[in-house]
């Protein structure tokens, strides 16, 4: 038995959900540029979920039920208010959706219909944590979520109390759509392992927030974020980066395990940081983007991954760097539920083997003598 070291190259499922084939990823077939450029990201939950994209009552009654799911049990709010100041906001997002549970009376029940309830519950209720948690921190009352709006409109008004530029709706609304699904992801995978021991659908999706906080996934959209705050002008892209390339340190946001060629979805995250900066009259961010991916592409090779321009995107939204990784799980939750759905449905106990490189032939030492 050997190991192959990050299961590089591995298939370790399968699924008809999202597919990276030469390089182009599709949700259900669908390349990933069409729908970012045509779906909403309500339209595209839907087709992840059914594997079909909704007709226009299907769609009317997803949002009509992500509106009615959308408010979050005051105990969980409560919660939220307990939580220490500083708390980091994925410690506190992974806290949050894995006591929704405690108040959800079918969080057990284990059938077809229940289960697809609570992936509409989730994916309603997910932004509501986040927009609490970041009022609540802030010392203000949250928000209680609109019925009717889109999951990105709600969620910037839920944040700000105010309503938001169709423009920030839109940038929101397809960075959603962006982030959905991505095949066998380190915290898709974490969900379906949870899962595939029968757990419920919550403990999937805590399992999959713990694994999308570290910085080689999606933590590195925050990390992006400290990086250009620390460089902080155009003129010092270059030798910062520059020293983190001869000090051999990971430069974030870029890289990847599938890609190699690039990752389709930064492109659209590269005009969105563009028109933003337009929009604002300030290129600053996206300039410095712009040159650090020169001098990385250039001297190493390896290209933005769909965490690098997210993290100017947001930040020109407005939106406190501490909540791009939350907002990540706003979006992935979509796809974490589609896989528990789709695992459940033909599940197997998912148990690998490792390749024992420990000491053998040892016996026990009884402890005076060791
Ligand atoms: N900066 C500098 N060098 C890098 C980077 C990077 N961002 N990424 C990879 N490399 C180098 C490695 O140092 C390694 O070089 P070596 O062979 O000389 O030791 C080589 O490229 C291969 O890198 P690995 O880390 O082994 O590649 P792996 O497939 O295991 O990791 C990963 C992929 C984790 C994405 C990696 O590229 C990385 O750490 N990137 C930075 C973090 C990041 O942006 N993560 C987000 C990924 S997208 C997502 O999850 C949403």
């Amino acid at each position: 038995m050997t190991a192959t070291k990050g299961l590089e190259g591995i298939v370790a499922a399968k699924s008809s959900i999202s597919s990276i084939i030469d390089g182009v990823l599709t949700y259900q077939g669908i390349n990933i540029d069409e729908l970012a450029e045509k779906a909403s990201f309500e339209e595209v939950a839907y087709l992840l979920w059914h594997g079909k994209l909704p007709t226009q009552s299907e769609l009317d009654a997803l949002i009509a039920q992500f509106g009615e799911y959308a408010s979050i049990p005051s105990q969980v709010i409560d919660g939220l208010r307990l939580y220490p100041k500083g708390a980091n906001s994925m410690a506190a997002l992974r806290t949050a959706i894995s006591s929704l549970a405690l108040y959800d009376s079918e969080a057990n029940d284990m059938s077809t219909e229940a289960n697809y309830r609570k992936a509409v519950k989730l994916q309603a209720q997910l932004p509501t944590v986040v927009a609490a948690f970041a009022r609540i921190r802030e010392g203000k009352e949250p928000v209680a979520p609109k019925k009717g709006l889109s999951i990105a409109h709600n969620f910037l008004y839920m944040l700000t109390s105010e309503e938001p530029a169709e423009v920030a709706i839109e940038a929101m609304d397809k960075a959603l759509v962006l982030h959905a699904d991505h095949e066998l992801n380190a915290s898709t995978f974490a969900a379906r392992v949870t899962v595939a021991t029968l757990s419920d659908i919550y403990s999937g999706v805590t399992s999959a927030i713990g694994a999308l906080k570290g910085p080689l996934h999606g933590g590195a959209n925050e990390a992006v974020m400290v990086m250009l705050d620390e460089i902080g002008t155009l003129a010092n892209v270059e030798p910062y980066i520059q020293n983190k390339l001869n000090n051999k340190e990971k430069v974030m946001g870029f890289g990847h395990r599938v890609y190699k060629n690039g990752d389709p979805r930064a492109k659209h995250l590269m005009q969105m940081s563009r028109q933003l900066g337009e929009l604002k009259g300030d290129m600053t961010l996206y300039e410095m983007s712009i040159k650090i991916e020169d001098l990385i592409t250039g001297q190493k090779g390896l290209k933005p991954n769909v965490d690098f321009y997210s993290a100017s995107c947001y930040t020109m939204l407005g939106i406190p760097r501490d909540l791009f990784t939350p907002i990540f799980a706003i979006s992935r939750v979509s796809g974490w539920s589609a896989h528990i759905l789709e695992q459940y449905q033909d599940n197997r106990l998912i148990r690998p083997r490792a390749e024992y490189v420990g000491p053998v032939d040892q016996h026990y030492v009884p402890i005076a003598q060791r």
